[in-house]
């Protein structure tokens, strides 16, 4: 049995200057891009659900497929009933260079860079703010202090509200802190991706920065969903991803299976348990599921419904041990691009 009773949607606050946010915000880069091929209608009915059943944060990226995630979220806006509309927040990443072949070329965080960035994806959400704008990746050429300033630039002149993080260390929060507040670092954060919380969470909480934590699911290999038969289109992250290949992906799906068995004691789904506990990890934290389909949306809303005490807490993980994950979480050449990675 699986909780898929509605809960109301508690809300958080990211970070001591963000917005007030519901405690689980809605990725949609899964409807665009890196997971194969989404339903457009089913997509656009997705988000409609999420807003309807009290999200408020959508996530994207001007760079998944190449502005096609904004301009599906500027029709699925334009389309909700304006009191949705009203409540919905966005948050966009910018900065990762792409070329037609829908190649990546790196990063660009250039000042005159992100002003252009912005002025695209303004037009492309047809909103005239962005709520949380943040560099996808850091530009290794140009100084964070840098970027940051541009962005807070664009947030004196109105057209954003907050600046946010993603995937940078403990050192870099702090330069970027130094030169604007920060509302929320973006990383992945998951029962099998724990590296932030010896340096990168404790800094984050010294400086009042709230975590938006994707991959909560590991992109799909935690939601108890996936097996070692699926078929991954060609352009499935996951058919490149280290945790995916092979031993790594019978190892990981085995600890699945452990899950699971604490999943049926507490009437959750896999999924469910997996976001429960990020949850349960801080008033601070708020995690972006990534469901592009409203069944997968239902499922993970449930997760606000489990609670888990200490005891839970421990046997999941023991279940699954901090560093029990089998493969990198991002192929070679991205960990590369992490500046959170670097040590
Ligand atoms: N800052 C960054 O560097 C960065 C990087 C990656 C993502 N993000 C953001 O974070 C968001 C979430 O990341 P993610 O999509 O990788 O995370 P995720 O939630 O770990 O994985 C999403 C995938 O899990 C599968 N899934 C199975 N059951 C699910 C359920 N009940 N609810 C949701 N998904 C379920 C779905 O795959 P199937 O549909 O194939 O079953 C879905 O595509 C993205 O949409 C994006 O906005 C940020």
């Amino acid at each position: 049995m699986t909780s898929t009773t509605p809960h109301p949607v508690p809300t958080r606050t990211l970070g001591a200057t963000g917005p007030q946010v519901a405690a689980l915000g809605l990725g949609c880069m899964g409807m665009s891009a890196l997971y194969g091929d989404a339903d457009r209608a089913e997509s656009i009915a997705t988000i409609h659900a999420a807003l309807d059943a009290g999200i408020t944060l959508l996530d994207t990226g001007d760079f998944y497929g190449m502005g096609h995630n904004e301009l599906l979220i500027n029709e699925a806006l334009r389309t909700a009933p304006d009191a949705l509309r009203e409540k919905a927040l966005t948050s966009v990443k910018f900065g990762a260079l792409r070329d037609p072949d829908g190649g990546w070329s790196g990063y660009d965080g250039r000042p005159a860079a992100v002003k252009n960035f912005a002025a695209y994806s303004l037009q492309r959400l047809g909103t005239d703010h962005i709520d949380v704008y943040r560099i996808a990746r850091v530009d290794p050429g140009v100084p964070v202090e840098e970027t940051v300033g541009a962005i807070a630039e664009l947030v004196q002149a109105g057209h954003v509200r907050h600046i946010g993080m993603s995937e940078v260390g403990a050192e870099t929060l702090r330069r970027a802190a130094s030169v604007a507040p920060i509302s929320d670092l973006q990383i992945e954060y998951s029962l099998i991706s724990r590296g932030i919380e010896d340096e990168i969470l404790p800094t984050a909480r010294e400086l009042g920065i709230g975590i938006t934590a994707y991959g909560v699911l590991s992109r799909g290999l935690i939601s108890g969903h996936f097996s070692g038969d699926r078929k991954l289109a060609a352009n499935d992250f996951r058919g490149m991803s280290p945790r995916f290949q092979g031993e790594n992906l019978r190892h990981n799906l085995d600890l699945v299976e452990q899950l699971r068995k604490i999943a049926e004691q507490k009437g959750a789904s896999v999924a469910q348990i997996a976001i429960a506990w990020v949850l349960a990890q801080g008033e601070d934290v708020v995690p972006l599921v990534g469901a592009r389909r409203r069944d997968r949306l239902t499922e993970a809303l449930g997760a606000l419904g489990v609670s888990l005490d200490a005891a839970d807490l421990a046997a999941i993980e023991r279940a699954v041990p901090a560093d029990a994950a089998a493969g990198a979480r991002y192929p070679e050449a991205q960990m590369a691009h992490l500046d959170s990675e670097k040590h």
